[in-house]
């Protein structure tokens, strides 16, 4: 478990955060497209291998999260993409859900499906250079099903403890969607009886607290809701669910974007590190693990082009800069890094 601690412990060091780049083949194809780049297994490689080596990412992410795929491929020098990202002093960590299926009986909600042979594909992705995994369950506040929360909850939970005898710090990610016309009550509500639920089931199964990372929504308004709350508000109400269910123990909190841009998931980060400080350290880090919010921007000034790449990975760099100071690292030491 030793080493399981010091891993969960890095992966969220001082003014570090965990860059998210594990969609499935099926939405990075979507999400090229859009951009205007051809999908394709090379260009997929492509781009992770941008994010990847962008000059000085390791200033700010401590570990990049990949999909089956992506570890599968080789960067140009040929190395291993899991030995590629140790060398440029990032973890690789590896999605080992297997996507969302209607759950029977829960009014609609999903269960997130990947249970069986897992322990024979975590045995295989660490092989491979994968030191961490994740696994997301989704939730959605509207009619909210006790059914889903408690399967999911389950699944979490013997993903989490499977994940943790073979040796690899699980990210446990049940995120309450942003999307729908509720407000941040009810997000608050919602994420609230997630988490105890989750907490309960790691407990029961064995999970060790100190190795592993959370990975949840911050508490805000649905994108369909007119009254959106500022960060103020989503800093007091995350604060408040976070310590009403999260063990002390445990390594680390690390949000999702869950679809807000690079500046209102950074000013809303940067609310929830400034009000936890004042408050008394709070027992867990407090960082970032977000997806579309660091590279969507990049993604678009990509294009797919040799030639934006430069461009690309300094906006992706400055989406990185901008996290790690909302984590709490001072923006001087930022700037010198
Ligand atoms: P977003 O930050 O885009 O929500 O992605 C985080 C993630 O890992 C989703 O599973």
């Amino acid at each position: 478990m030793q080493v399981l601690h010091q891993v969960a412990g890095a992966l969220v060091a001082p003014g570090k955060g965990i860059l998210a780049a594990d969609e499935s083949i099926a939405t990075m194809s979507k999400r090229l497209a859009e951009a205007g780049v051809t999908p394709s297994a090379d260009a997929r490689r492509d781009y992770r291998v941008l994010l990847l080596t962008t000059p000085g990412l390791d200033s700010w992410v401590s570990g990049i999260i990949v999909c089956d795929e992506t570890l599968g491929q080789a960067l140009p020098d040929g190395t291993t993409f899991g030995e590629g990202a140790a060398a440029f002093g990032i973890m690789a960590g590896i999605k080992v859900d297997k996507g969302i299926a209607p759950l029977p009986f829960s009014g609609g909600g999903f269960v997130t499906e990947g249970l069986d042979g897992l322990r024979g594909r975590l045995d295989a992705y660490r092989s491979r250079g994968a030191v961490f995994a994740k696994w997301r369950a989704v939730f959605s506040p509207a009619g909210l099903h006790p059914r889903t929360v408690r399967a999911n909850g389950h699944a979490l939970a013997r993903y989490a403890a499977l994940c943790q005898e073979t040796g690899i710090v699980p990210i446990v990610e049940p995120e309450v969607l942003m999307d729908g016309g509720h407000g941040i009550g009810a997000c608050q509500e919602a994420t609230a009886s997630v988490l105890a639920a989750v907490f309960g089931e790691l407990g029961a199964m064995g999970a060790d607290p100190r190795g592993m990372v959370l990975k949840p929504n911050m508490v805000i308004s649905g994108t369909g809701n007119e009254d959106q709350a500022g960060p103020a508000e989503v800093a007091a109400g995350t604060l408040q669910v976070l310590a009403a269910t999260v063990p002390p123990a445990v390594a680390g909190v690390a949000f999702l974007s869950g679809g807000q841009r690079n500046d209102q998931a950074c000013a809303n980060l940067a609310a929830i590190s400034a009000r936890a400080a004042a408050g008394g350290a709070p027992p867990w880090r407090l960082t970032f693990s977000f997806g579309r919010a660091l590279v969507s921007d990049a993604l678009r000034a990509w294009h797919g082009l040799p030639g934006n790449a430069a461009d690309a990975q300094a906006t992706l760099a400055a989406n990185c800069r901008r996290a790690s100071e909302a984590s709490g690292r001072p923006a001087v030491a930022a700037a010198g890094a």
